[in-house]
Order: structure tokens, then sequence, then C-alpha cells
């Protein structure tokens, strides 16, 4: 296991020792989500989950979790999620692995979301981490060309498509003075379903820098 690996099950590790028994739990997609599931089947807990991701809930049904369908659920205890870029405000940029639009869902269901991460994924600036758009294909072309005026450049996702079955195209160069103003603009474009914006979301955040956990309130 890499330094960066340890780091990364130790901030799940810690995020998952907030899970109580009878809590239904939102878990996050990508590598250090997989921890989070990980740690949570290991403490077989009393728990129901609900995944954002299709590969994660595959995970957590492989190491005996219980995990609901969320077209059935209307709020969460606690969402466990990872970050690509996270800064000090707790605002964070999301969907490096394509899941953004069901993590915004389950996140903003929660009614604690938690952001785990190593410290790699600490961010003075977010403009400098690629900002990943879910699109309607209908609507590819139109909206890759309104997205023009926002980024220094666009790049869509070769043949790839969400969990939604949408496509996504990644946003390189853009201005983080504003990222309300940015996000409000991306999601007025019609056929844009999601983005990977995070700025009011995120409760708390788990941070392990070479061994050391630091938690983060809002
Ligand atoms: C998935 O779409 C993303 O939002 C992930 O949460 C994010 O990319 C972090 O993934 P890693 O933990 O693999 O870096």
């Amino acid at each position: 296991m890499t330094d960066r690996d340890a780091d990364k099950r130790l901030a799940a590790d810690a995020a998952v020792r907030e899970i109580r028994d009878d809590m239904l739990v939102g878990l996050g997609t990508g590598s250090t989500a997989a921890y989070a599931i990980a740690a949570l089947a290991e403490r077989r807990l009393r728990i129901e989950t609900v995944a954002t991701s299709e590969a994660s809930a595959a995970l957590a049904r492989s190491l005996g979790l219980i995990v609901r369908d969320f077209a059935d659920v209307a709020r969460v205890d606690v969402a466990i999620d990872g970050a690509d870029a996270i800064d000090g405000v707790l605002r964070a940029v999301k969907g490096a692995g394509g899941a953004m639009l069901r993590e915004k869902v389950v996140a903003t269901a929660a009614d604690r979301m938690i952001v785990i991460a190593d410290g790699s994924k600490r961010a003075e600036r977010l403009g400098a981490t690629k900002l990943p758009i879910e699109i309607l294909p209908f609507a590819r072309r139109f909206v890759i060309d309104r997205l023009a005026p926002w980024f220094v450049h666009c790049e869509e996702r070769p043949d790839y498509r969400t969990d939604n079955g949408h496509i996504v195209v990644d946003g390189y160069g853009w201005d983080d003075g504003a990222p309300e103003a940015l996000a409000s603009a991306l999601m007025a474009i019609p056929g844009v379903v999601g983005h990977g914006l995070f700025l009011t979301e995120i409760d708390a955040a788990y941070i392990a820098d070479n061994g050391i956990v630091t938690r983060l309130e809002r």
C-alpha cells in the first residue's frame, strides 16, 4: 500500500467512526470511498446504505452491506464520499469518476455530508482542477458551445457514459473567483444535468497527511 493509499484509508476509518447502528449511510464513489465501504462492512454495524454509483453498490453488496434503492429514499443520515479537490472552507470539485450527479443528490439528502481525502486533494484554488459536467447526449454540441466562455478548454470523455446514460465534458481553466456564479450559469444551460462543484453540501472533511488525520467542520 502506498503512503497515499494509507492516508485514504485513515481518512475513511475516521469518518466511519461517526456511523452508528440504525443509520442510513450514503456511500460515495472512487478509491477513497471504497476504503470507507470496506471499513463499514468490517464494523458489522446494523445499518442500511444507498450508493452513488453502480460500482459502489456492487462493492458494498459483495462485502455484505445492505444497499437500498435511492429512488425510494428521501433522506440519509450521513454520506461519506471522496473529492478531487477540497479547499479550506469545504468547497470541493468532484466527478473525476463521473458519479457527481448521484453524489450531489445523496449529499444534499444527507443530514451530514463528510468528505474523506488524502492530503493531495487539498487545494488553495479549486480552479486548477478540471470541472466535470454531465450532459444529456441529445444536447451535446449545443451545451459544449455554451460552455466555451467559461473555460479555457473543454474535453468530452471519449466513449464514456455515466450510470445515468449521460456524457461528461471536463472543463479546464475556470475562474474560481465566483464559483457560485459558474454553478448557476452551468445549471441554466438546458441539457446540463449536473456538475462537480460542491459549494454548500459538505459539512465536514477528514483529510490525512502522512498518517495524521485533520477534521474540518463547516
Ligand atoms: C467520483 O465521481 C468522484 O466524485 C470521486 O469522489 C472523486 O473523484 C474522488 O475519487 P478518489 O477517491 O478515487 O480520488
